[in-house]
C-alpha cells in the first residue's frame, strides 16, 4: 500500500484543518529539493508551479538553507523600530535594480504589500477610489481583497467603498477588435475609463495592476498598454501601483516585467519570488511619494516589518539570481518551453492557446478551437493525470476563465526536466482524451 494512503493522516486532516479553497492533492509531501517535491513513497513530483509560484530558485537551494541557518542563529526578528544590516542592504540592492524607486518597505506577504501600497496611495493623494482589473488577484486581506475581482467577492459583505474595476485585456477573447480581428486594447481602455469616470465620485486615488494577470489565466498586458494606463492615471491624478508578486525578480526574462515596456510605476509591490518561498514582500516607491507620505504620518507598523531573517533571504535570492544569470536563463528556457507547448498546440485541437512571457506561461484547454469554449472538465482531467504521472501543474478553475494551466517552474530548472515536464503534459493530454473517448484531433490551424 502507498504510504500516501495513511488513514490516520487524512482523517486528522479532515477533522482538524479549516479548508481554505480548492481541494488537496492526493499525496503527503515529505520533502522537496530543486525542481521536485517528494511524496510519502519518495516518488519525485516535478514542480511546474514553483510551489505557490514562489520557489524561484527551486526548493531547498543550498544558499537559502545556509542563509536561514546562519541568520536565525544571529538575529531573526526584532522590535519593529530597530534596524539591522540585512534590511538596509536589501533596500539598497532593490533600489539599484529599479531606478527611481528609491524607498523600500519590507513586509511578509503579497496581500500585505498591496495593503501598504494602497494605504500609501490614499494618504498621498487624499483620495480613496481604487481601480483594478476584472480578473485581478491582489490578496485575501481587506483592501487587497477589495481590489481582487477574479474570485472571492461573494458572501463576505461590502468591499471597500470606492472599489472599481475595468476589463482585463484578453487577446484570446477580444471584446474590441481591430479590422484584422486582433484585440483593439486602445478602444477598450478608452471605453473602460469612460465608465470609470462616470462612476467615480471624483476621488480616484490609484490603479493597481498585475503586468501579467496570473490567477486571471495568464493574461499579459499588450505592449504599449502599461504606458497608456499610466497616462490615464496621470490625467486623473491617480498613482499607478504595479503588483509584481509573480512577475518580479526575473521570472518573465526581465528583472521586473515593467522594464519590457519602459514604464516605471509610482509604487511597485514584490512578494512571492523575492523570498523564493519564504514570506518576504516589499513596497517600493519614489523618494517624493515617500517624503509626502511620511509628512502626512504614514503608518504601517506590523510585527514582522523590517525583520532581519527574511531580509537576509531576499539578499541571498538577489545574489543567486545575479550569479546564476537567472534573468537571462528565464528568457532562454522560457523560449524553449513556449516552443514545446506550441508544438502541443499543433498536435492537439484541445490546446486553444499558449501565452505568457519568460517562465510564466499559460496553456488554455478548449472544447473547440474555433469557438474558444473553455473545457474545464478536460483541463481538470489532464491536471489529475499529470499529477499521477509525476508532474504538478496548476489549473485556473475559476468560473468564466477557462481551464488555463499556469506553468511557472523554478528558474533553476534543468533543460532535461523542462523536457520531462513537456513529455508528461503531452502523455496526459493523450490519456485524458482517450479516457473521454475523444480523438486527439490534429489541429487544422
Ligand atoms: C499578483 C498577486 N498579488 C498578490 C498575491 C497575494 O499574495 P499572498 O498570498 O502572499 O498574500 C498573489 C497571490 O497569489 C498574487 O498572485
Amino acid at each position: 500500500m502507498s504510504k500516501n494512503e495513511d488513514r490516520g493522516f487524512w482523517s486528522s486532516a479532515q477533522k482538524h484543518l479549516i479548508r481554505y479553497g480548492g481541494s488537496f492533492e492526493p499525496a503527503i509531501i515529505e520533502r522537496a529539493a530543486g525542481s521536485f517535491v517528494y511524496d510519502a513513497d519518495d516518488r519525485p513530483i516535478l514542480d511546474f508551479t514553483s510551489g505557490q509560484m514562489s520557489a524561484l530558485l527551486g526548493h531547498s537551494h543550498p544558499r537559502i538553507v545556509s542563509t536561514v541557518t546562519r541568520q536565525v542563529g544571529q538575529v531573526a526578528h526584532l522590535f519593529s523600530g530597530m534596524l539591522s544590516r540585512p534590511v538596509v542592504e536589501l533596500a539598497e540592492r532593490l533600489a539599484a535594480l529599479a531606478p527611481g524607486l528609491d524607498r523600500v518597505l519590507l513586509l511578509s506577504t503579497g496581500a500585505e504589500s498591496n495593503e501598504a501600497a494602497i494605504r500609501m496611495a490614499k494618504l498621498v493623494t487624499g483620495k480613496h477610489e481604487i481601480v483594478a482589473f476584472s480578473k485581478s488577484w491582489h490578496g485575501m486581506t481587506g483592501v487587497a481583497a477589495s481590489a481582487t475581482y477574479s474570485a472571492s467577492r461573494k458572501g463576505y459583505g461590502p468591499a471597500a467603498v470606492g472599489s472599481l474595476a475595468i476589463p482585463a485585456p484578453n487577446s484570446f477573447r477580444p471584446r474590441f477588435r481591430n479590422a484584422d480581428g486582433s484585440l483593439d486594447w486602445r478602444t477598450e481602455l478608452d471605453d473602460a475609463f469612460d465608465l470609470v469616470d462616470s462612476q467615480s465620485t471624483g476621488s480616484l486615488a490609484a490603479f493597481v495592476a498585475e503586468p501579467i494577470l496570473s490567477s486571471g489565466g495568464i493574461l499579459g498586458l499588450p505592449q504599449g498598454y502599461l504606458a497608456a494606463l499610466k497616462q490615464k492615471c496621470r490625467e486623473r491624478g491617480m498613482l499607478l501601483i504595479l503588483d509584481e508578486a509573480q512577475t518580479g525578480i526575473g521570472r518573465t526574462g526581465h528583472m521586473f516585467a515593467f522594464q519590457r515596456d519602459g514604464v516605471t510605476p509610482d509604487i511597485l509591490t514584490l512578494s512571492k519570488t523575492i523570498g523564493a518561498g519564504l514570506p518576504l514582500s516589499a513596497v517600493m516607491t519614489t523618494a517624493e511619494i515617500e517624503e509626502d507620505a511620511h509628512a502626512k504620518g504614514f503608518l504601517f507598523y506590523t510585527t514582522h516589518v523590517s525583520d532581519p531573517l527574511p531580509a537576509a533571504v531576499g539578499l541571498a535570492v538577489l545574489d543567486v539570481v545575479e550569479e546564476e544569470k537567472l534573468v537571462e536563463r528565464a528568457q532562454r528556457l522560457g523560449a524553449q518551453l513556449f516552443e514545446g507547448l506550441s508544438r502541443l498546440k499543433q498536435r492537439y485541437e484541445c490546446v486553444g492557446d499558449v501565452r505568457g512571457l519568460g517562465l510564466l506561461l499559460g496553456v488554455e484547454i478548449v472544447k473547440d478551437r474555433k469557438d474558444r469554449v473553455p473545457d474545464h472538465q478536460l483541463g481538470a482531467a489532464i491536471a489529475a493525470e499529470a499529477f499521477r504521472r509525476g508532474l504538478s501543474m496548476n489549473i485556473v478553475k475559476l468560473p468564466g476563465m477557462g481551464g488555463v494551466f499556469r506553468i511557472a517552474p523554478p528558474l533553476t530548472i534543468s533543460e532535461a526536466d523542462l523536457d520531462l515536464g513537456l513529455r508528461i503534459i503531452s502523455e496526459s493530454i493523450e490519456a485524458s482524451l482517450a479516457a473521454s473517448g475523444s480523438a486527439p484531433g490534429i489541429a487544422a490551424e
